[in-house]
């Protein structure tokens, strides 16, 4: 396969003139036709206005031609079938489509795009990236009885690492199924007393050395949750521990556990015991995509970095419950149990019933782990497939995309529910194409590769592309998992909050308990931060474009009860089985998902005056200045597992009264932006009636005025978001530009707002947090200006 494989297409958009040349454009179009003869210029002043305003009104019936919208919104709400999305989510499952191993299915989707008559091509990367060859985890005894005894180092259990083959379900049983480990992980053999963690959080280490539990060349076994799992061994790594072992808690699994009395997968919808998530240990809060090339793109040939302190130096493993029982047992009687620890580390203990007592170690000197972790490393080619539908604007441009790769050769949830409906969006925009449709903004379609090991494909590209995209970018659409439950969920740049609301009320609930209710009848409404976890972080927090993201999930409080069955993230139960059983039957989810994920981009790409709304991200922000500033008098309420992630510092540096006055700075600069924002959303709104009416063809000059109006309207709004970027970056990550979302340091997830600020006020250095305090003052000033 030919790493350096680019289609013309892609090249094109690489070229494209940047920002400062689009004002020149304008004006040499204007001048020519000033000076034309007088004749033609009434000719192109009266088309040209017409050209771009909305297809929704006959009479404006643009040039060149498209379709009303109202057509296009029946095309995307009636193409999507279940059968289809059946059919894509068969087709992805059937075989391993781990990160750069499965170039025929790169292959396939462009296929299928460019038969839908969307033209696209093939990006590919050079990527370093691991492959799992062996692993090992076994726990020794040593027998000796007495003092002159030998010694005597008998296998008391050995871990099977496979999760079990099942008759039902053929994706468990394929031939080449991958392995259970973790993507960056670092290859090691090593053999020692081990420590429960509990979750392995910041806090939960520092719970154990207040308990002065000895962790330096010990092995750690945490339980998956609460955290990323790469900042897990980030900080066992850190306090000079050995290896991690991380293994999956049925306490974490709600009212749906083999406890309750709930029958297990196959036959029922709790999860497997020897189901093992799989995943990636990168420090992903540090800088997503390939670790050797932070802030520049992967293409064959560039310089490498070294990895020292974006992935792990220690071994890493994860395993099933049924195999995390016997070394948990053995730990009974060995160090402080969790009652002696704090309540922290009490809740969700899943394996009581099976004897665990959950006691924290360390085991005595004759009782160790031996872990072999053997990962082979390369620098391989990756696969983006990127499709481009010409809009008649090139420089507003709309970005959607879904990952392809998986850790297992199903991921029917993870990520081939999202390619499934991303396929029905597809095939939807092609029959829209075939009846005449011309968008008015562009809109690129892409399928990444590497999401997995850590946002590689998309960050990658969005590197490359960084210069077009902060010319022409206007939103990137999200869709990672699209389908596992029946509970919507959606995060999202505030920019794009009031149109999901508009698009959720327009697509039917596929729960019909009560007729006629519409997805945004059954969802609580809650919108959250943008952090990171998905293929949104490169485009929201390093190019300042808004992003949003969105699917529907378990119920996150009770995943077996009204949220249907527990999740078998990144196990081999991802698989197609699962989903026609228990994931989504019948598919109708995936559906929904196509219809919204279609018509919200179709809304982004023909709405004339662009559909975003700036006084919500104001009052957003107000709302995040309060919570920092109660934060800070320590009044606010907080996530458990974000304060257990934090650490504790020792000491104070700075003026915490002088950091408190500063305070009023950011309210003055936020009220300055919302005033704004309220000024250029009213102008917005005028131009969007205004464009609706019928003009009289006399009235031609009139066109042309809205015509400009609305596209300085709409570029103000694209660049809005750029505004919060810092190109300094944050405090040791300097990948993270965006200085109001970040992936919480600790988290690795959706993180506090602020993320500068936040963390600087956490370390309670108060001159640090006066620095951010000044950077975010001036950047809500420059966004403000930029709105006038
Ligand atoms: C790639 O994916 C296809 C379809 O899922 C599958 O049939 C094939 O076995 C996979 N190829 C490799 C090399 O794993
Ligand atoms: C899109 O437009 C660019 C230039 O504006 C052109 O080179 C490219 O071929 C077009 N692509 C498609 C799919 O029409
Ligand atoms: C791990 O190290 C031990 C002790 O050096 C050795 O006996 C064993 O063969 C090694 N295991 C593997 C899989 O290399
Ligand atoms: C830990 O050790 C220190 C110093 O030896 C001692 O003061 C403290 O009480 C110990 N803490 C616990 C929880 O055992
Ligand atoms: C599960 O079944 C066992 C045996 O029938 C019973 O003792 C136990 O109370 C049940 N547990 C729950 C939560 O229903
Ligand atoms: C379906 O909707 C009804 C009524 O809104 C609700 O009570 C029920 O919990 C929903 N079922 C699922 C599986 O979401
Ligand atoms: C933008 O949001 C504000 C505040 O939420 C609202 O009052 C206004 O009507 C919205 N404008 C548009 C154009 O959506």
């Amino acid at each position: 396969m030919d790493s350096n494989e680019q289609t013309p297409l892609i090249a094109t958009v690489r070229v494209r003139p940047p920002r400062q040349r689009y004002s020149h454009n304008v004006v040499r179009r204007f001048c020519t036709i000033a000076l034309g003869s007088s004749l033609i210029a009434l000719t192109v002043l009266f088309l040209l206005p017409v050209a771009f305003l909305p297809g929704h009104h006959n009479h404006y019936r643009p040039r060149p031609k498209s379709i009303a919208f109202e057509k296009l919104q029946a095309i995307i709400l009636d193409t999507p079938k279940e059968e289809k999305a059946q059919e894509w989510s068969k087709y992805y499952t059937s075989g391993p489509h781990l990160a750069g191993k499965n170039y025929s299915q790169a292959v396939w989707t462009q296929e299928r795009w460019d038969e839908w008559g969307i033209k696209s091509g093939i990006v590919a990367y050079d990527v370093y990236i691991n492959y799992p060859l062996d692993h090992r985890l076994a726990l020794y005894e040593n027998k000796k009885k007495g003092k002159g005894d030998v010694d005597s180092w008998k296998v008391k259990f050995e871990a099977s690492l496979v999760e079990d083959v099942l008759e039902e379900d053929p994706t468990t049983g394929l031939e080449d199924s991958i392995p259970t480990f973790h993507g960056y992980s670092a290859s090691g053999n090593v053999t020692a007393p081990y420590v429960y963690v509990n979750y392995g959080t910041y806090q939960d280490f520092e719970d154990l050395i207040n308990a002065n539990i000895s962790l330096a060349g010990k092995i750690a076994i945490a339980k998956y949750g609460g955290i990323f799992r790469g900042l897990k061994v980030k900080r066992a790594q850190e306090l000079g521990m050995v290896g991690t072992i991380l293994f999956t808690d049925p306490g974490d699994d709600g009212l749906a556990t083999e406890e309750n009395n709930v029958t297990t997968y196959p036959k029922g919808p709790a999860r497997n015991p020897s189901s093992v998530q799989r995943g990636s240990a990168q420090f992903l809060s540090v800088a997503p995509g390939d670790p050797t090339t932070p802030g520049y793109p992967s293409k064959p040939g560039v310089p490498r970095q070294p990895v020292e302190g974006v992935i792990p130096s220690i071994p890493s493993i994860p395993i099933s419950y049924v195999d995390a029982i016997p070394i948990l047992k053995a730990l009974n009687g060995h160090g402080p149990s969790s009652k002696d620890m704090n309540q922290h580390w009490e809740r969700n203990q899943g394996l009581k019933y099976k004897g665990v007592d959950y006691n924290v170690g360390p085991s005595p000197d004759d009782l160790v782990l031996n872990l072999v972790n053997e990962q082979e490393y390369v620098t391989t080619p990756l696969w983006n497939v990127i499709g481009i539908i010409n809009g008649t604007l090139p420089d507003e441009v709309i970005v959607i995309g879904n990952h392809r790769d998986a850790w297992i050769a199903g991921g029917a949830g993870d990520p081939n529910s999202g390619s499934a409906a991303l396929n029905e969006v597809a095939r939807s925009f092609g029959v829209a194409l075939s009846q005449g449709w011309k968008p008015l903004r562009t809109i690129v379609l892409a399928s990444w590769d590497g999401e997995e090991y850590g946002l590689v494909g998309s960050t990658e590209w969005v590197e490359e592309y960084l210069p077009w995209l902060s010319h022409a970018n206007v939103a990137y659409v999200n869709l990672d998992v699209a389908t596992v439950g029946p509970t919507f969920h959606a995060s999202a740049s505030p920019l794009l909050n009031r149109l999901l609301y508009e698009v959720t009320s327009l697509i039917p609930s596929p729960n019909q308990t009560v007729p006629g209710q519409t997805l945004g009848d059954v969802w609580d409404g809650k919108i959250r931060t943008m952090g990171s976890g998905s293929d949104f972080t490169a485009f929201q927090d390093y190019a300042g474009v808004p992003s949003i993201d969105f699917g529907f999930g378990p119920n996150p409080e009770d995943p077996g009860n009204t949220g249907g069955a527990v999740y078998q993230y990144h196990s081999n139960y991802d698989s197609y089985y699962w989903m026609n059983k228990y994931g989504d039957p019948g598919f109708h989810y995936h559906v929904a998902t196509a219809k919204l994920f279609g018509l919200f981009t179709a809304k982004l790409a023909e709405t004339p005056v662009i559909p975003l709304n700036a006084t919500d991200y104001a009052i957003a922000l107000e709302g995040y200045i309060s919570n920092v500033e109660s934060k800070l008098s320590g009044t606010a309420e907080e996530d458990e597992m974000e304060v257990r992630a934090r650490p504790t510092p020792i000491g104070s540096k700075g003026d915490i009264e002088d950091l408190k006055l500063s305070f009023k700075k950011l309210h003055k600069a936020a009220k300055k932006l919302k005033k704004a924002a309220q000024a250029h959303d009213a102008w917005a709104t005028e131009l969007a009636e205004q464009a609706g009416q019928d003009i009289p063809w006399w009235k031609w000059y009139s066109k042309l005025k809205l015509y400009w109006n609305i596209r300085k309207v709409n570029t103000r709004y694209k660049f809005l978001e750029r505004q919060f970027l810092y190109p300094k970056g944050l405090d040791g990550r300097p990948w993270f530009k965006h200085i109001i979302f970040a992936p919480g340091l600790w988290t690795g997830y959706a993180g506090a707002v602020f993320p500068g600020l936040v963390e600087a006020i956490d370390a309670k250095d108060y001159g640090v947090a006066q620095k951010w305090v000044g950077i975010i003052e001036s950047s809500l000033f420059k966004a403000a200006g930029s709105l006038k």
